[in-house]
This record gives structure tokens, C-alpha cells and sequence, in this order.
């Protein structure tokens, strides 16, 4: 069945691909980014512009896309970004804009658009969390932490909005290759005490972005959750996703050990 469908964050990277893909599947597509201009002459589907660390912006997005589309069944809560830095050493303030952003923009942004989800009785809100949302690793403890909070706040809201017939997914991505690292913000290195580790960590971090595949399979796991009837709340998408979680509950020293041995490998 043909669904009209609002992808955030379709300029660049997963976004784009999904809203291309969903697209060429016959939905009726809207994308968002903060500068529609630059890029809506290079997608064939329509972008309206929505910033969600912006209230302003949010809050006058309703009117923008219901002057577009009569309906809307899914929203997909794509857009983000990330900062990359040791905990010590990122300030409190790249912190806040992280989680203002990753978490409170998205949970600020579904607000906006619940009422009409409610209206309806029908729907789907499927948001692109991250693996980091269920595991996390050294150098990205903000983006994690916004990450594990969207985890949170989206599993409490699908049991409210069961009764109104609105399913509620998360998609967790492992590392796929998008402009994420080359928007990413970096926090300055301090402490001369970490040197050494913050060196390794930096060039691991770059290399799992560098050997990462194409986003394709986050993007057939959107379809699956589009087309399927009743979707789960939780969807890993990588290589070794589940015996990473699997070592992580049932063997979390030995998951913590592998992890930093590879790091001190780099
Ligand atoms: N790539 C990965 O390995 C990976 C893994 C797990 C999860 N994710 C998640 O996947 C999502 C997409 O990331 P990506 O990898 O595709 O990165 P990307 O290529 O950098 O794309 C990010 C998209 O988000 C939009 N965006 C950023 N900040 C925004 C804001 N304040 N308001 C509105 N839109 C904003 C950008 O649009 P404009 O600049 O045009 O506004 C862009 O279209 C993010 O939520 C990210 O955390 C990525």
C-alpha cells in the first residue's frame, strides 16, 4: 500500500537514501533539512526546511507540511549528529547541544506531530537511534548518551500510543558510511594524561567510519518496518549486532576486554 511518508534529515547520508528509496517505491516522500535550497534540486522528492534544535522551526512545521500532504502514516526521525570527544574533555556545553539536538529535537519534533498521529488513530514513528543507543564505546559519550536516552522515552511512549493504533520503532545502526563523521564535532584535546589513549581512540574511530559499508541495509530494514503490520520496538542493524549484544549482557567484561584490546591495537 502506497503511504505518505516524512523522512528528517534527508539531505545527506541514511536520510537521503531513504527518502530516494521510499521514493522510487511509489510513497508520496517528504524530506526535511535546515537548508532545502542547496539540496532539493538534486532529490526527486520534496523538502521542506526544519531545523529540531530550533522550537521556532518546529513549531511552525505542522502548517508547512499539511499545506504539502493530507495525511501523513510515517514519520522517520532521521535527522542528527554527532559529537566526538573524551568525556572529561568535552565541555558540558558540546554535551548539551548534543543531547538539545539528538534527543530533545526529536522528542520535541514528535510532539509536534502526535496530535495529528492521535487524529487519525493510525500511524508509525520510526526514529533511527543508534547501536550506541544500546552498547557504548570511548570517545562518544554524549552521542551515546542521547542515543540511550531516545531508547528510553520511545519505549515508554509506544505503550501510550498503542491505543491510538501509532506503532513506535527505533532502528539501531551499527557504523555505515555517510557524511556523519565529516559533520561530526570534535572536542578539543586537554588532559595531557590521555594523550596516548585519545591518540588510539581517534584513529579507531576513523577507521570504523572508513571501512564501513554503504547504509543499504539500514534502509531495507525502514522498508521491512514500513510494510510490516505490526513492527517491533527494536531494530540492530550491522554485522555482529546480536553477539554483541548477546556478549554485553551475558559477558560484559569479556565485550568491555575485547573492545579496549582493539582500541590498544590500533
Ligand atoms: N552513519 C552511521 O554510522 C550512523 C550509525 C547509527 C546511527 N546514525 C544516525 O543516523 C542519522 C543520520 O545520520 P547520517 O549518518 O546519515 O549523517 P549525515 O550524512 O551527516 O546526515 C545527517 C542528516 O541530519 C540532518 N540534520 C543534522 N542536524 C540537524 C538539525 N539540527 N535539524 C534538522 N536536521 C538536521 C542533516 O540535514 P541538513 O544538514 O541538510 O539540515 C542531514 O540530512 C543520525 O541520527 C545518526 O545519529 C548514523
Amino acid at each position: 500500500m502506497k503511504q505518505t511518508i516524512l523522512v528528517t534529515g534527508a539531505s545527506s547520508g541514511i536520510g537521503l537514501l531513504i527518502a530516494k528509496t521510499l521514493h522510487e517505491n511509489g510513497h508520496t516522500v517528504i524530506g526535511t533539512s535546515r537548508n532545502p535550497k542547496k539540496s532539493q534540486s538534486e532529490v526527486p522528492f520534496k523538502l521542506l526546511p526544519l531545523d529540531i534544535s530550533d522550537d521556532n522551526s518546529i513549531g511552525s512545521f505542522g502548517k508547512l507540511l499539511f499545506g504539502e500532504i493530507d495525511r501523513l502514516d510515517v514519520l522517520i526521525n532521521n535527522a542528527g549528529y554527532l559529537v566526538k570527544g573524551l568525556a572529561e574533555e568535552t565541555s558540558i556545553e558540546l554535551g548539551r547541544q548534543q543531547l538539545e539536538t539528538n534527543f530533545w529535537g526529536t522528542v520535541k519534533f514528535t510532539n509536534e506531530l502526535l496530535p495529528y498521529f492521535r487524529k487519525q488513530r493510525s500511524g508509525k514513528i520510526i526514529t533511527i537511534g543508534s547501536f550506541l543507543g544500546l552498547i557504548s564505546l570511548p570517545n562518544v559519550s554524549y552521542y551515546s548518551a542521547s542515543k540511550h536516552a531516545l531508547e528510553g522515552y520511545f519505549k515508554s511512549l509506544r505503550f501510550e500510543l498503542n491505543q491510538f493504533n501509532i506503532k513506535v520503532s527505533v532502528v539501531e545502526p551499527m557504523a555505515f558510511k555517510t557524511n556523519i563523521g565529516d559533520n561530526s564535532i570534535s572536542a578539543k584535546g586537554t588532559i595531557r594524561e590521555y594523550d596516548s589513549f585519545r591518540q588510539k581512540i581517534v584513529e579507531f574511530t576513523k577507521r570504523e567510519f572508513d571501512n564501513a559499508p554503504g547504509p543499504e541495509p539500514v534502509v531495507n530494514t525502514i522498508l521491512k518496518i514500513v510494510n510490516e503490520k505490526t513492527p517491533k520496538f527494536s531494530y540492530p542493524v550491522g554485522k555482529g549486532a546480536s553477539l554483541f549484544l548477546t556478549l554485553q549482557r551475558f559477558a560484559y567484561n569479556t565485550f568491555e576486554g575485547a573492545i579496549l584490546k582493539k582500541v590498544n591495537q590500533v
